[in-house]
């Protein structure tokens, strides 16, 4: 039997599609770990359920309620049939005390969510719908795969859109424009941008603009 077995019969549960796991300001003490499927941690803001992150095999939540002691920060719901494990308090605790290695990977992982929410932050403060796309679109680019002609990220305009805050619509209109700048260009249902340098120059350019007006 593989760990991952051993793990599943001990602490496993299967979740099919669409499960919500737990809500948005519900009491909680259980964290989870994806073994297989994805879950989309979603928050409500002004009514509208956005989705804050989709997490995939490996990755962890929940843990939050259980090192505050506060409600739960955000809701997760199944986006595709998943078997997780359900930590409780006491493993929780038992698993992070005796074992280093998972608590000094716990907080580099916090940290880098951490930083994504800062960069959110960053991009949010942008007023400009240009600037916001083509902010993400460069930091994006540093965990793109490097393929031949540029750097391949996996997103769609609906998953941009969310991170931005716009509409759809209104992000494929900046792509739209990108793309005749031949600054990046639809490729295997990804975008490819040819130049990640280019992409910066073309953002500070956006940004003298804001500053300065058209002359
Ligand atoms: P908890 O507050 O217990 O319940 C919601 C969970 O969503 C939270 O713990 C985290 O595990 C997870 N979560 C909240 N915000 C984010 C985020 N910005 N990125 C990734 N995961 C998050």
């Amino acid at each position: 039997m593989s760990e991952a077995e051993r793990l599943f019969e001990k602490f496993g549960r299967e979740f099919p599609k669409g499960t919500v796991i737990f809500r948005e300001g519900d009491a909680g003490n259980e964290m989870y770990v994806i073994q297989s499927g994805k879950v989309n941690i979603t928050k409500k803001a002004r009514d509208v359920e956005k989705v804050l992150v989709t997490l995939g095999p490996g990755a962890f939540f929940g843990e939050m309620a259980i090192i505050n002691q506060k409600p739960r920060s955000a809701s997760a719901v199944v986006l595709e049939d998943a078997r997780l494990l359900v930590i409780g308090p006491k493993t929780f605790d038992a698993m992070i005390r005796g074992n280093s290695e998972i608590a000094v990977r716990m907080i580099k992982i916090l940290a880098q969510r951490l930083q994504e929410a800062d960069e959110q932050i960053e991009n949010l403060m942008l007023r400009d719908h240009n600037s916001r796309v083509v902010h993400l679109l460069t930091h994006l680019a540093a965990k793109g795969r490097h393929v031949p002609g540029g750097i391949l990220v996996e997103v769609d305009p609906g998953t941009l859109a969310q991170k931005v805050g716009l509409e759809a619509q209104q992000v494929s209109e900046v792509l739209s424009k990108l793309l005749r700048a031949r600054l990046v260009r639809e490729q295997d249902g990804a975008l490819l941008i040819y130049d990640v340098n280019r992409l910066r120059e073309f953002l500070e350019f956006l940004e003298m603009k804001e500053k300065f007006g058209d002359i």
